[in-house]
């Protein structure tokens, strides 16, 4: 019988994820059909009704989007590392009637920019700006990814200062700092938007000092071409710079591969999703 799998969240109509793991599924031959579910937001309780309404149907997995990530942890029997680390879950699988829960988000940012965009972490110094979900999945995969110094900038500093800490027993590489306080640090080889300022056109109050030409501005929204932030740091002289297209289909490869046991290859499907940066 053909494998089911779906991605939840509400809303859900912009998703990428049915035509990405879509192509995963032709190229690795797997039988599986992956549809798009607009989860209920109310009553409470209901989205993990419809999460098990799916396992009864025969659903083997999940892909979980906003606003459902926390709920997913929540109901998980089994949760990873770096899905406790972030709080959050963006993938579940269904095995013998338990629950397990992984957070690849973070794993999927990193290999975008260490393997597709060649820029490996160790001995780097990186600049994290944001300490909302979307940092703190990134947080794990990139202090083990072995940076020389890993500074978080937000406006709360104190939501920065517990992320530094919540990390601190894997080495004391990771320090919160403000905005203001950027101007004193010197330029990043890489810089990070993992705020929510561009979902409304904003930018995050980051100095242009930050940026090195040689360096990578990689912002974690996708398809809405040169954001405020990457339009700053290509106006500071940066040369490269990434949005979160390859994050996506990264972080759905290890989806993939959690389910299936099988890699599929993504340099493909990230040149066909991406949106020129002009
Ligand atoms: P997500 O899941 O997308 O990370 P979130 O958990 O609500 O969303 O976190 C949003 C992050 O973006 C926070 O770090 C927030 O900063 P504060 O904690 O100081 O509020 C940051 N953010 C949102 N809008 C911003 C803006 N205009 N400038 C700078 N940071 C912004």
């Amino acid at each position: 019988m053909t494998d089911r799998y779906a991605v939840i969240g509400n809303p859900i109509g912009h998703t990428k994820s049915p035509l990405i793991h879509g192509q995963f599924a032709q190229q690795t031959e797997q039988d599986l059909r992956y549809i798009a579910i607009e989860g209920p937001r109310e009553p409470e309780g209901a989205f993990a009704e419809a999460v098990r309404s799916f396992i009864a149907e025969g659903g083997k997995g999940l892909n979980v989007t906003a606003p459902f990530k926390l709920q997913a942890f929540a109901m998980a029997d089994e949760s990873s590392d770096r899905a406790r680390m972030a709080g959050a879950v963006n993938a579940l699988k269904f095995v013998d009637g338990r629950i397990l829960a992984e957070n690849f988000d973070g794993i999927g940012l990193l290999r975008d920019i260490a393997v597709n965009l060649s820029r490996p972490l160790v001995g780097r110094r990186v600049l994290l700006l944001g300490a909302g979900g979307a940092a703190r999945g990134a947080l794990l995969p990139f202090v083990e990814a072995g940076p020389k110094e890993l500074v978080i900038a937000n406006r709360s500093v104190a939501k920065a200062q517990a992320l530094a800490e919540q990390v601190n027993g894997k080495g004391s590489v990771v320090r919160a700092c403000s905005y203001p306080g950027l101007a004193g640090e010197g330029a990043f080889d890489l810089v990070v938007n993992a705020t929510s300022a561009s979902l409304t056109g904003a930018l995050p109050p980051v100095p242009a000092t930050v940026f090195d030409a040689e360096g990578l501005a990689y912002e974690l929204a996708y398809g809405k071409g040169l954001t405020p932030f990457l339009r700053l740091a290509r106006d500071a002289g940066v040369r490269q710079l990434a949005d979160g297209v390859g994050m996506l289909v990264e972080q759905a490869a290890e989806a993939f591969e959690w389910w299936r046991g099988v890699r599929p290859p993504t340099r493909g499907v990230i040149e066909q999703l991406t949106v020129p940066l002009q």
